[in-house]
């Protein structure tokens, strides 16, 4: 059969927010980049297709982050002992202000690129600068590598220091080029409209940017109540709204299933249901949450509630783009609030947190993160054995011990939308 192919190995994925599906010594059915079943017990119209047997090693899905700063790579772990605002002011700013320099940009990428890859991340949404050059050039360069991106150039065009502010109709008519040399170009590869927070963009701005969206048919990111001095400063700057995401929805740049919003973490219920009437994805960085001092994101809460939440590392407010490590930080957060809360609001699980850094952050992109039928293989295979003491464990297990002790040597191959993706070369 042309197209069609099978991995075996100990599968482990998420259907239900919650639940393993544990299928040992099984065989994942590819055809045309998505998955056809999984199988112990090989279909007979199967019977002579060729399967690529990983063993004993494990096969989960690709991880997703749904949140990241590819010019603040270089400043990874750099003054994560202040609180967000002058964070931003001293070293982020600074940093993205050289990504007008093409040559500085292509070098930051490249290293980006193949440490996203390494550690297991198969798509993710990435913010870019104000810079449209650069910008062009991290989606030709990530569409190289074979990973999956979200990409968008910053828009920001007041309360931002004059190394890194935009003239606000440049900014509009930059977007829309972008967008439309972009929006079909690629496949995996795609355009996400990026105002970068409320604070520093002027109204205007944001209200064209809700029309673009609409108009081409283009996802948003941005940020949304990450940390208390933010907020007052949103409050001080829009009086006429009731909170901060209403200043965003008064744009028109919350858009149902298409709209992801960074951190949330002092979000009030009004806001709540106001995102999830709308279908914004969350992404959750308590990496960055912790680094910066900004709080722990209510995100049982918000599940429950119904609205989508996905994982993100956030960097470089995050100090890792590990979404491993970003799991076991969500759970350490997690039992925290249930702490705090005097053991009321329950802790989110190993098997919670798996999902959403699969399927959760994959629904963003479609049919991805699960290996249900249909759904997009992206996967990695995992050799674990290094981490296996004397024991004898169970898949899930196994799956627990990598997710906590693991890291990118476990990771032996990745597969991103049917293809197997070597070290990108760029
Ligand atoms: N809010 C606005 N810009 C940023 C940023 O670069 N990082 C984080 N963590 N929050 C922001
Ligand atoms: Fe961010």
């Amino acid at each position: 059969m042309k197209n069609v192919y099978g991995i075996k190995g100990n599968i482990i994925y998420t259907k239900i927010f919650g639940k393993y599906e544990v299928v040992s010594n099984g065989i994942i059915v590819i055809e045309n980049e998505r998955v056809k079943g999984v199988y112990n017990d090989l279909p007979l119209k199967y019977k002579n297709i060729d399967i690529k047997d990983y063993g004993d090693k494990l096969i989960i899905p690709g991880f997703i982050d749904l949140h990241l700063h590819a010019p603040q790579f270089p400043n990874m772990g750099l003054g994560l002992d202040k609180e967000l605002m002058p964070w931003l002011n001293k070293y982020t700013f600074p940093e993205e202000a050289k990504y007008e320099n093409l040559q500085y940009a292509e070098d930051v990428y490249k290293k980006l690129i193949k440490k996203i890859w390494s550690v297991g991340t198969t798509r993710c949404c990435i913010f870019n600068t104000i810079h449209k050059e650069s910008t062009k050039l991290l989606l030709d360069l990530f569409n190289k590598s074979g990973l999956g991106a979200y990409i968008g150039k910053v828009n920001m065009d007041r309360e931002s220091p004059d190394i890194l502010i935009e003239d606000t109709n440049k900014s509009i008519s930059e977007t829309i080029e972008l967008i439309k040399e972009y929006k079909d170009k690629y496949k995996l590869v795609k355009p996400i409209i990026t105002p970068r927070f409320v604070p520093t963009c002027s109204f205007e701005l944001l209200k064209s940017l809700g029309e673009i969206a609409g108009k081409y048919d283009i996802p948003v990111q941005s940020h949304l109540c990450e940390n208390s001095g933010e907020i007052e400063l949103v409050k001080k700057l829009h009086p006429e709204c009731r909170n901060y995401t209403e200043v965003y929805d008064k744009a028109n740049l919350l858009k149902e299933n298409k709209t992801i919003m960074a951190h949330c973490v002092l979000v009030n219920e009004e806001e709540i249901d106001l995102l999830r009437d709308k279908k914004v994805f969350i992404a959750h960085c308590p990496t960055s949450n912790l680094n910066l001092s900004s709080g722990i994101a209510p995100i049982r809460r918000l599940i429950e509630r119904k609205v989508n939440v996905g994982l993100a590392s956030d960097i470089s407010g995050g100090h890792t783009l590990s979404i491993p490590e970003v799991i076991t930080s969500s759970a350490q957060v997690s039992n925290l609030k249930w702490l705090n809360s005097n053991k009321v609001e329950e802790k989110l699980t190993t098997a919670e947190l798996f999902y959403l850094a699969t399927k959760g952050g994959g629904k963003f992109f479609g049919k991805v993160g699960s290996f249900e039928e249909d759904y997009e293989f992206d996967a990695l295979v995992i050799d674990d054995s290094d981490l296996l003491i004397e024991n004898n464990l169970s898949i899930e297990e196994r799956l627990q011990k990598f997710l906590y002790i693991g890291n990118s040597n476990n990771i032996i191959l990745r597969y991103v939308s049917g293809n197997l993706i070597n070290e990108p070369i760029l």
